[in-house]
């Protein structure tokens, strides 16, 4: 369950969200995560909601193209009869024919639709494709504020560059960037070498971890003898698989120390170092041990050890 400690401010606004928040690209994702197929259905998504309100989170991250708008709509569903006021991320894709800021608004017109609420929380650019991390186009995101569409504003995927540019240009529109969604894990550290990590700490801009669970590689069913299928087989071949033992290894020897699993001390890890990780959770079990991670911190000597047993080539 969580604490005080694990209630954050969203950047530089005034909204509180968790610690660890709820990634929903699997619900209605069939291509990579295998919705429709035996291993997960509309009932288990629907208790994966439940169950992460349950246990202590306030906030989803979506995107319009999360199975095609499904995963929206079923936020969209369970939203009325949700337990308690739920937070709601969610993002634009700049598709390249969207080439002029309008697209953006009936964009986000469209999410509010699929949601069913008034305003987004936190609406984010998915990626800085084609023009949209220039500032003529950034800006529009101050627009969606200033309208009442959205209550925070932050982008996805823009590195140490695109990111500074994005923060001043909304800074002169008087509107934080509040977060940088961005790949961080154990298994990917590229955000602590390239300087981007320390830019959005510095400018009170929160890093949102994406698959914070290495897309399940953290919780350690899968290896070498064990590889997962679809697409993450080719994005995790067996040297990978391979490489990764060790560090899971140590995951699983301190996660016994804490009587915490390794999924739950690999999140912990990404809170421990500033960044507020949204696991994706395609069942209650998943979600429920997921949002385990909160509640308590690993010591600074245990962060150390796995800073040293996760160097691994990305
Ligand atoms: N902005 C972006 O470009 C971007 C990109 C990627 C993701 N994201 C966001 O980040 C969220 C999380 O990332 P992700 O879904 O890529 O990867 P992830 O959170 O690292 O891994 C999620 C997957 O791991 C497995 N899993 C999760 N919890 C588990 C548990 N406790 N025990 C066993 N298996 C568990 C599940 O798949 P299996 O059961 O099939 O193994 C689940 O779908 C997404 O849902 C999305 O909201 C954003």
């Amino acid at each position: 369950m969580k604490t005080s400690q694990d209630l954050v401010k969203l950047g530089k606004t005034e909204i509180m969200i968790t610690t660890v928040g709820v990634g929903t690209w699997s619900w209605g994702d069939r291509l990579v995560w295998g919705y429709g197929s035996s291993s997960y259905d509309d009932a288990d998504i629907k208790e994966a909601f439940e169950v992460s309100l349950e246990n202590g989170t306030n906030w989803f991250d979506t995107a319009e193209v999360y199975g095609i708008g499904k995963s929206e709509k079923f936020l969209g569903k369970f939203l009325p009869s949700a337990s308690k006021e739920v937070l709601i991320a969610t993002k634009f894709f700049p598709f390249p024919w969207r080439v002029c800021k309008q697209a953006l608004l009936r964009s986000l017109k469209n999410s509010l639709k699929r949601l069913q609420i008034n305003h987004i929380d936190l609406y984010q650019i998915h990626t800085p494709l084609g023009w949209w991390s220039k500032p003529k186009f950034v800006s529009v995101l101050a627009d969606t504020v200033n309208a009442g569409l959205t209550r925070a504003v932050g982008v996805s995927n823009f590195d140490r560059e695109k990111t500074k540019l994005a923060n001043e240009t909304l800074q002169t529109l008087g509107v934080p960037l509040a977060s940088n969604q961005v790949e961080y894990s154990l298994f990917d550290r590229r955000i602590e070498k390239n300087g981007l990590l320390d830019y959005c700490h510095e400018n009170d801009i929160t890093v949102i971890a994406y698959s914070p669970l290495a897309k399940g590689m953290a919780t350690g069913k899968y290896g070498p003898e064990n590889p997962p299928s679809g697409p993450r087989k080719h994005m995790y071949p067996t040297e990978k698989l391979q490489a990764f033992q060790p560090l899971i290894a140590l995951l699983k020897k301190l996660g016994a120390a804490h009587g915490k699993t390794p999924a739950q001390v690999a999140l912990n890890w990404t809170i421990c170092k500033g960044t507020v990780p949204i696991p994706g959770a395609k069942n209650a079990n998943q979600a429920a041990e997921n949002l385990g991670a909160m509640g308590w911190r690993l010591k600074p000597e245990e962060v150390v050890a796995l800073d040293k047993a996760s160097n691994l080539p990305v």
